[in-house]
């Protein structure tokens, strides 16, 4: 099958020009000006004028199906990754998760099985570690070679996911090995589990008060303990997601003396702030670790991705309904799953707040959402680029178009929207996957399990530093 997207705008991370682009296969066979005139031949051809032509999105942290909080998230691989790819993102990275007392093995195992023949874009996997021992120590290696290279290790979350600061080293210790990159959800658990105690006791059990416990500080603090520790152990490290200034000024701290430490943003830090978590218990729609700060914090997120002190954006989609699921923290806001919906939104949120606001340029957009996680995940330029030989995962993008973002529209299998009635410009009009279209002029045209596993390999860090 070979297709032809002419008269559109390409917009990479290096640059924008007109040109067409023709998909033979799985990938991209050519790119030039007015191909049909020079006699190249096609079995379809999709007209781009007026629009831009991006490389599929890469979203690096999803939690489809996590077992969080007594429950599940929402989205299976199946709806998550369709409403992905309504999104403009053709491609996830999902972190698998090593059950407690069992093996990595058996973790990334289930979620093979998750994912295999339900999701409809490319996917890949980061692994949490529940427990570091010699066993599984051993078995980083292995996943390493297998193509799932990052581990995820919290400093939050005691009793569930959390590691202590000898574990962490030693998972430290064992990437300089083997290439691979810790992953680190980086607030002081400890701490905030006291503090959150002394509030509930106090009958302040609202969900606001989920980001009131949550300190700033403690993210900060965190923050720089986890870089310390790579610093010392040698190793790159990757902080999950980012939401304080505390923790930035860390970030920046740390760059500036060279540390190999790399950061993403996820779009509700810049659009929600601690506000959305008043109103009630309708605040536990917007609970998530770590939490909605003050909006005075949003700028200076933005500074960050302008500055590249933050170099990805990606969501933590991580979705529970409002009712049955958030309503398990009725009374109790540390019972509240932690999560919100957001794989859907995040290339329109970031188009529309950072390129139509005059903040970033459409470039830098890309390389955010698309190019930058490529880089950094081991799959450049395979994804995150338009290039010959490059897999066909190609979003025809009208930038011009007005979309009101809803639950009574989105994709997700989530009942509420964390944007309802929130305006913005531009959305993916035509996505196509390893050459196959997945939406065509809005409406889901793909076939069924069309996704499949991304073998990653490790990144060359010291290209990005
Ligand atoms: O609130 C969040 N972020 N839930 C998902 C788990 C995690 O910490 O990433
Ligand atoms: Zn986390
Ligand atoms: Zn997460």
């Amino acid at each position: 099958m070979r297709t032809l997207i002419t008269n559109g705008t390409i917009v990479t991370a290096e640059g924008s020009y007109e040109a067409d682009i023709l998909v033979d296969g799985e990938t991209i066979a050519q790119i030039g000006r007015d191909l049909a005139a020079a006699g190249v031949t096609a079995d379809e051809t999709i007209d781009a004028s007026g629009r831009y032509v991006i490389p599929g999105a890469i979203d690096v942290h999803t939690h489809m199906e996590l077992p969080f909080g007594g429950t599940f998230a929402k989205d299976t691989f199946e709806t998550g990754t369709r409403a992905a790819a309504f999104g403009g993102t053709t491609c996830i990275v999902d972190f698998a998760v090593q059950p407690r007392g069992k093996s990595l093995r058996e973790g990334l195992d289930t979620w093979h099985a998750k994912a295999e023949g339900n999701a409809v874009v490319d996917y890949g996997f980061h692994m949490i570690m529940s427990d570091v021992n010699d066993a599984t120590l051993a078995e980083m290696d292995q996943l390493v070679a297998e193509g799932v290279p990052d581990f995820k290790l919290f400093t939050a979350y005691p009793g569930v996911f959390y590691s202590d600061d000898g574990a962490i080293f030693r998972a430290m210790q064992q990437t300089a090995k083997n290439g691979g990159l810790i992953m680190m959800h980086a607030e002081n658990g400890l701490a905030i589990d006291v503090v959150a105690a002394q509030y509930a006791e106090s009958g302040k059990t609202d969900p606001y008060y989920h980001g009131v416990v949550r300190f700033p500080i403690f993210e900060g603090e965190a923050t720089n303990r986890v870089i310390r520790l790579a610093e010392a152990a040698g190793v790159p490290v990757y902080i999950v997601h980012l939401s304080a200034r505390d923790a930035l000024n860390e970030v920046r701290a740390a760059r500036d003396r060279g540390a190999m430490a790399f950061y993403p943003l996820c779009p509700q830090y810049l659009f929600l702030s601690l506000d959305d978590l008043g109103n009630g218990f309708e605040g536990a729609k917007f609970v998530c670790s770590p939490p909605l700060r003050p909006k005075d914090h949003q700028e200076e997120l933005w500074k960050g991705l302008i500055k590249d002190d933050l170099q990805v954006v990606s969501t933590d989609h991580c979705p529970f309904d409002f009712k049955g699921q958030k309503e398990l923290g009725r009374g109790d806001f540390r019972k509240i799953p932690n999560g919100l919906p957001g794989v859907e939104e995040r290339v329109d949120l970031i188009h529309d707040g950072g390129v139509v606001a005059g903040r970033i340029t459409r470039e830098r957009w890309v390389e955010l959402v698309s190019t930058a996680p490529a880089k950094l995940f081991g799959m450049y330029p395979r994804k995150g680029a338009i290039a010959v030989g490059s897999d066909a995962d190609l979003v025809i993008y009208d930038p011009n178009a007005k979309h009101v973002l809803s639950a009574s529209t989105h994709h997700m299998a989530v009942d509420y929207s964390c944007y309802e009635g929130r305006e913005v410009q531009g959305i993916a009009q035509t996505v196509l996957s390893r050459g196959t279209v997945l939406v065509r002029d809005r409406q889901w045209v793909g076939p069924k399990g069309h996704g499949r596993f991304v073998k990653r390999s490790t990144a060359d860090f010291a290209r990005l530093a």
